[in-house]
This record gives C-alpha cells, structure tokens and sequence, in this order.
C-alpha cells in the first residue's frame, strides 16, 4: 500500500489543502479515502495525498504545475494499492480503462460519500445518506448504458439487485463482462425444482428439452434480459 512519489516532496496532511480547494475538503471528511494514514512515527492524515502524492511542493508553489499527481490523467495512481484490480481490466471482457475510454473516477467517488458511486455493501447507511445525495449504483452505469434503464413495461426484477449481479463491472472472461457463461446465471435466482423425475422445472415451466438448446437468453427463449415491452416472460 504505497500512495505515488513526487521527488523532493512530502507529506502535509490533508488540512493543508484545504485554504485553496475548499469545496473537495469540506466534504471529503465522508470519503472512503479519508481514514488513510502515512506510515511512520509522526502518521500524518494522508487522505488527498494518498491519492495526489505527497503536496509540500504543491503548497509551497501556490499550486503550480507539475507539482502534484492528477490520477484523472492515469489508473497507475490507483492500482499502486489496489493491484488486484489491474489484472481485472486484463481479462478479455472488460470496461476499456486502461486503453483511456473510461476512468475509476466514471464510476468511483474519490472526494465524497462510498468509494463505489451508489454505495457499497460495506458502506455504513448512515454516510450513504440514505442513497438520495449520491447516484445509486445502477444509475452510475446508466450514465452510459441508457438502454438498460428501460422503462420496461415488464421490468425484470433482477435489476433491483443492481447490474452487477450479472456483470462483473470491471472485467471477466465472459462475454458481456458477465459474472458466469452458462444458465449458472440465471439459475442463481430462479430454482431447478424436480418435482417429476428425469424433469426439470423452473417456475413451473418443464424446461428439461430447453436447457440444452443453448443459454437461456439466446435460443429465441429470454432474449429481453433487462426487460421487455411485450412479454412478461421477457421473450423479446
Ligand atoms: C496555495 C494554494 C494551494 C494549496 C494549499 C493546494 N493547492 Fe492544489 N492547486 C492550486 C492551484 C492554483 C491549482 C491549479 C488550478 C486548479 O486546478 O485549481 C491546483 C491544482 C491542483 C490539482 C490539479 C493538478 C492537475 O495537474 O490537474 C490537484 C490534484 C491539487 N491541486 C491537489 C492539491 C492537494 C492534494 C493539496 C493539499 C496537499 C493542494 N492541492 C493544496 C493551489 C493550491
Ligand atoms: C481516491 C483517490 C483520491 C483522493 C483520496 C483525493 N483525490 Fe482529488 N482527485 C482524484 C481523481 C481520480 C481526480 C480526477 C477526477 C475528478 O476530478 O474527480 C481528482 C482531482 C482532483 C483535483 C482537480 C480537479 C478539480 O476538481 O479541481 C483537485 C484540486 C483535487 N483532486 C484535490 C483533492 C483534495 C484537496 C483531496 C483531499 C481533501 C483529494 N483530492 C483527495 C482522486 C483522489
Ligand atoms: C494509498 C493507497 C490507496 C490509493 C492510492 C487508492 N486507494 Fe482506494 N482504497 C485504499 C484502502 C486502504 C481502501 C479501504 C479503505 C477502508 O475500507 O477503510 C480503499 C478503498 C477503495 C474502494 C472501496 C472498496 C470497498 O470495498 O468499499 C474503492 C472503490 C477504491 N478504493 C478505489 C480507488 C481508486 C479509483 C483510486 C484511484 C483514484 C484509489 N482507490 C486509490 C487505498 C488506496
Ligand atoms: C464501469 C464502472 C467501474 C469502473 C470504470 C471501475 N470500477 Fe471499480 N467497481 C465498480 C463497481 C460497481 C464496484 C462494486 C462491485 C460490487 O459491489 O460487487 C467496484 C468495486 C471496486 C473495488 C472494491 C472491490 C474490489 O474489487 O476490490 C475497488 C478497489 C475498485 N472498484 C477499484 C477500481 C479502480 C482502481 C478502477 C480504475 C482502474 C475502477 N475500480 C474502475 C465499478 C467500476
Ligand atoms: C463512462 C461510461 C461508462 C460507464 C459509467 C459504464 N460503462 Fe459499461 N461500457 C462502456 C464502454 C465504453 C464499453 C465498451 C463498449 C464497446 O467495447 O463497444 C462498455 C461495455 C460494457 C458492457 C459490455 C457490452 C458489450 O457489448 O460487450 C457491459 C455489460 C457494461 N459495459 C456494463 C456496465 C455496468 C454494469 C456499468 C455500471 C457498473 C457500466 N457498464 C458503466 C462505458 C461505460
Ligand atoms: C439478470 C442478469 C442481468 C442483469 C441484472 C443485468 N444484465 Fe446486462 N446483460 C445480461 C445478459 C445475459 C446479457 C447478454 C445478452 C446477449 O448477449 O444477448 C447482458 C448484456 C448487457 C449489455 C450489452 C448490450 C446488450 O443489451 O446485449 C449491456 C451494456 C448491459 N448488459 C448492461 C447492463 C446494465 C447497465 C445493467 C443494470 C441496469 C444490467 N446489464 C443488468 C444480464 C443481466
Ligand atoms: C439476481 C437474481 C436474478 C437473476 C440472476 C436472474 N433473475 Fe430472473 N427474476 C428475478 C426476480 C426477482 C424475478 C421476479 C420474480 C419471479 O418471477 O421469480 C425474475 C423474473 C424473471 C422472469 C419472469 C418470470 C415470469 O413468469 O414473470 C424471467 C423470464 C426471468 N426472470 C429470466 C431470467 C433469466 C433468463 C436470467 C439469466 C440471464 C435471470 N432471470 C436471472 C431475479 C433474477
């Protein structure tokens, strides 16, 4: 966990930024971010400086050029502590941030509330706001995915959980960045009962012919998979 370097700089504490940025210090207390700390003997509060690199320099200048990281400009800043990231955005199905399309800061707050936009579930309720000052998760990806938001006449429920009990938001070895390849995905929700033998059922429909026609939203079966505007049965 090593925020970037800038030579010849160091750490000032978040508290020193805040005479010129204001609005960024004055909410950034409710951050995910905000609970870092330098490491050594005198632990300065790093919060803006894990991310933008130690600021003496920066402050010392009155904000000149060059003298402090803006992560906007690359996702290196962020992957010096979270690594495991990096390798999801290598996968063959991912969100092209690293081919400079998309940014962390499109889906993540670095200034205020939940570091994921619309919360996390590790998030307390309580600095969610009760999810009405900040996006919720899915209207994040509505940002750029207007289709999906609908309105559906028959919405398909599995919505309400948030797009990514479907899709891995940053990247996956399946096609659509989806969480698993197969009817595994659906089946997740929607139970197999074997009420008769050698039959599978789901919703009381007997779908032991159809599940080996291919997945279940290809096959001319449920194609709608967000919703649909003719078929309760998301059929098209
Ligand atoms: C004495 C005033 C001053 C202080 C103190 C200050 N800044 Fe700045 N900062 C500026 C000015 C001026 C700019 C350039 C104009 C702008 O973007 O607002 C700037 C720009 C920035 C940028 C954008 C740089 C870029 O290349 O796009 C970042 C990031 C930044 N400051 C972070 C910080 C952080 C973190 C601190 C505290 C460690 C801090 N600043 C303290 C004045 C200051
Ligand atoms: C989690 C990493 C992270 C932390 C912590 C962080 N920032 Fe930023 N900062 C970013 C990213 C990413 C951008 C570019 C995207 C954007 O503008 O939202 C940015 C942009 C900026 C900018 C330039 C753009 C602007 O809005 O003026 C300033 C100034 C800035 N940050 C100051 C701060 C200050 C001050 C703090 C602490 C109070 C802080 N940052 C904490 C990641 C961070
Ligand atoms: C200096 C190390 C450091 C840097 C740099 C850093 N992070 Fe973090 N980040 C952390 C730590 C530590 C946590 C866990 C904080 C906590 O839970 O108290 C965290 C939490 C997060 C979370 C929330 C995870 C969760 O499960 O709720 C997200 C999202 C995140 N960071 C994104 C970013 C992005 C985007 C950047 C770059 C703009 C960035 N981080 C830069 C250390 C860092
Ligand atoms: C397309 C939107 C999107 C982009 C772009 C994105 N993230 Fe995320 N990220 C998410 C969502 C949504 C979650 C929450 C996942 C969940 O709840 O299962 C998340 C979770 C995380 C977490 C916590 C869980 C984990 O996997 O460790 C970290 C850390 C994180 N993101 C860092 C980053 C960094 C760093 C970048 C840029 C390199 C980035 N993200 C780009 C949407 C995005
Ligand atoms: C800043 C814009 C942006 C945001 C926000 C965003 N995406 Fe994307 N998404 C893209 C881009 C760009 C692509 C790549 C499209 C391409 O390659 O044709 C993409 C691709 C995808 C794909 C694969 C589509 C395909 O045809 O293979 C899925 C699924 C997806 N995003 C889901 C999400 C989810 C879920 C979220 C919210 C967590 C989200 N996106 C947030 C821009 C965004
Ligand atoms: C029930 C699981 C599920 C949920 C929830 C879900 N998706 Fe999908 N999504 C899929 C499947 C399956 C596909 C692939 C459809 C295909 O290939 O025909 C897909 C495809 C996509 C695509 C590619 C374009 C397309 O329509 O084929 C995008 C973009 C996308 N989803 C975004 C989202 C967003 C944004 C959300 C949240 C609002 C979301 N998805 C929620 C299952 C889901
Ligand atoms: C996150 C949980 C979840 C996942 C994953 C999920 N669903 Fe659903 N689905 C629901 C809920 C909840 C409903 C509404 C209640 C019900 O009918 O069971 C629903 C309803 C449906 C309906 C309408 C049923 C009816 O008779 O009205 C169809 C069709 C459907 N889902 C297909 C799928 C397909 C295909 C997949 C895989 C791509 C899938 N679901 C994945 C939660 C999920």
């Amino acid at each position: 966990m090593a925020p970037p370097s800038i030579p010849g700089a160091e750490f000032v504490g978040s508290g020193e930024c805040a005479t010129c940025h204001e609005a960024i210090t004055r909410d950034f207390p409710t951050a995910t971010h905000a609970r870092l700390k330098a490491p050594g003997d005198n632990a300065k509060n790093m919060g803006c400086e894990s991310c933008h690199g130690p600021g003496s320099l920066h402050v010392k200048s009155g904000g000149a050029a060059h003298t402090i990281v803006n992560p906007l400009r690359s996702p290196e800043t962020c992957f010096q502590c979270h690594l495991e990231v990096r390798a999801q955005f290598d996968l063959p199905h991912h969100h092209p941030v690293l081919e400079g399309k998309v940014s962390c800061a499109d889906c993540h707050n670095p200034h205020k509330g939940d570091a994921i936009k619309g919360g996390g579930a590790n998030f307390p309720q309580s600095i969610k706001g009760g999810g009405t000052a900040l996006l919720s998760q899915n209207d994040t990806c509505f940002q750029c995915h207007a289709a999906q938001r609908g309105p559906f006449v028959f919405e398909h429920e599995a919505l309400r959980e948030g797009c990514v009990s479907c899709h891995s938001p940053h990247g996956s070895v399946n096609q659509r960045m989806l969480t698993q390849r197969n009817q595994t995905l659906c089946l997740k929700c929607h139970f197999q009962q074997q009420t008769v033998a050698g039959k599978i059922y789901i919703a009381d429909v007997d779908h032991s012919s159809f599940l080996q026609q291919g997945t279940c939203w290809s096959a001319g079966c449920h194609e709608a998979v967000h919703g649909s505007q003719v078929t309760p049965v998301l059929r098209y």
